[in-house]
């Protein structure tokens, strides 16, 4: 009998949690508040108005949450770095008590033998950026964000390696900005994030422009400021379109897609230029001089964040050469309401992004799922439909490693169950359940699951 599917040799297996999601504490030690901190507290926004204040109180029980690390066997723990914390209004001055948390997070995931990947921007922008010049509608919050990405990396690189620069480029811009509909079958969905505008499209467009700009801006200042061998990339969301079809003609079809799909992202920040199709449209941003040769700055790994396929397609005798379908009513999901399933989005991300584009190296860098996890009269939670899920995800992430496709590591979402935006607690993407009213952390199935495909280095 051969054995369990291997993954290759130093595949790095981790999780990822991001600051306003699991620490609490808002105003601890100096802390700025955060455009998250008044979104979540304006009634209406989230599930129950509940906010981020408490989360998983990881801000004083980042011990015990680096011993849980420990015990499942993680090799690297992409957590991120709250800027309001380390710089309150965004652009003044240091709160040294702020940067100290994640020296004293760093050292201890490094004692445990576990590599830091921070994130700089996990979504929660210094309010005051907002309030000052309407946060990511002004080019100075990219400028912004460069020079506190810079100061982070002039701190941390003697100990951290690897830092992720945004999170999830189109979430916090067309969510946050706009709401986006999403095709989820039976309904339309429109999400929305922090800070909740509803802006024009060319205001969204040039939105858009900063975000990427304070990107590759922020891939300078770590170079610039870190120490020699510093890497760095971003962790975006590419909106992936699935051939439906899997034969030549539909899966060129599909990697186009992908391309025009993301066109104010990963394919800018990949080839330096706009699509000529995008510059026709109305979301055309104004461009200053250097402006797309700082977006395309080199990176060293694209992280990708995978949920569901953007949408499944086939080509079509049209200009753009391809054609998305309605995702069916049945079409099958995970916890939340846009999760329509489709694991093989992993195999097909990795696999358009290295034929698109060809990055040194790819990191999965979030991918899970919600489940209604409540322990069990043994105390065990169950989480069997996850562990199917993370199952069916890694298969496809196995296809991709044994085709070649240059990915390194896999961070599931999320270490532990938290505040999960506008859905509130409702959600529970952990591997490890936790308990709100007492804050106890209990893993689930899954995190025993995980533990041991980590100590295989197989899918089992
Ligand atoms: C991603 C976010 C992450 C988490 C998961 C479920 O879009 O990056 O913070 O909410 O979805």
């Amino acid at each position: 009998m051969p054995g369990p599917p291997a993954f290759p040799p130093g595949f790095l297996w981790g999780a990822a949690t991001s600051a306003y999601q699991i620490e609490g504490a808002p105003d601890a030690d100096g802390k700025g508040l955060s455009i998250w901190d008044r979104f979540a507290r304006t009634p209406g926004n989230c599930r129950n108005n509940e906010t981020g204040d408490v989360a998983c109180d990881h801000y004083r029980r980042w011990r015990e949450d680096v011993a849980l690390m420990r015990d499942l066997g993680l090799q690297a723990y992409r957590f991120s770095i709250s800027w309001p914390r380390v710089i309150p209004d965004g652009e003044g001055a240091v709160n040294m008590a702020g940067l100290s948390f994640y020296d004293r997070l760093v050292d201890a995931l490094l004692e445990a033998g576990i590599r830091p990947f921070p994130t700089l921007y996990h979504w929660d922008l210094p309010l005051a950026l907002q309030d000052r010049w309407g946060g990511w509608q002004s080019r100075r919050t990219a400028e912004a964000f460069a020079r506190y990405a810079g100061l982070v990396a002039r701190h941390l690189s003697d100990r951290v390696r690897d830092f992720f620069t945004l999170n999830e480029f189109a979430s916090f811009v067309d969510m946050g900005h706009r709401g986006l509909e999403v095709d989820a079958g039976a309904r339309r969905l429109v999400l929305r994030l922090a800070p909740g505008l509803a802006l024009a499209p060319e205001a969204l467009g040039q939105v858009r422009h900063h975000a990427v700009l304070a990107h590759g801006l922020a891939v300078q200042a770590i170079r610039a400021e870190g120490r020699a061998g510093t890497r760095c990339g971003p962790a975006d969301n590419l909106a992936t379109a699935v051939p439906a079809i899997a034969s030549p003609v539909h899966v060129e079809a599909a990697a186009r897609a992908t391309r025009d799909l993301n066109a104010g992202y990963l394919t800018v920040m990949l080839e330096g230029r706009y699509p000529d199709r995008y510059l026709e449209g109305p979301e055309a941003p104004e461009v200053a001089p250097g402006d797309l040769a700082a977006i395309a700055a080199p990176v060293d790994f694209i992280g990708l964040n995978l949920y569901r396929p953007a949408a499944y397609v086939l080509a079509a005798e049209t200009p753009r050469g391809w054609r998305a379908l309605p995702m069916a009513p049945g079409h099958p999901r995970m916890g939340s309401a846009w999760h329509s399933l489709g694991p093989e989005v992993l195999y097909w991300a990795c696999r358009q992004v290295a034929m698109l584009w060809g990055p040194r190296a790819i990191y999965i860098t979030e991918s899970g799922c919600a489940a209604d996890d409540a322990p069990g009269p043994d105390g065990t939670v169950a989480d069997t439909d996850r562990i199917m899920y993370l199952r069916a995800t890694l298969a496809a992430l196995h296809r991709a490693c044994a085709e070649g496709l240059p990915v390194l590591g896999h961070f599931a979402w999320s270490l532990l169950d938290n505040y999960e935006w506008t859905d509130g607690y409702a959600r529970r993407f952990g591997l490890v359940h936790v308990d709100y009213a007492t804050q106890a952390r209990t893993p689930k199935l899954s995190a025993h699951w995980y533990r041991a495909v980590i100590e295989a280095n197989a899918l089992l």
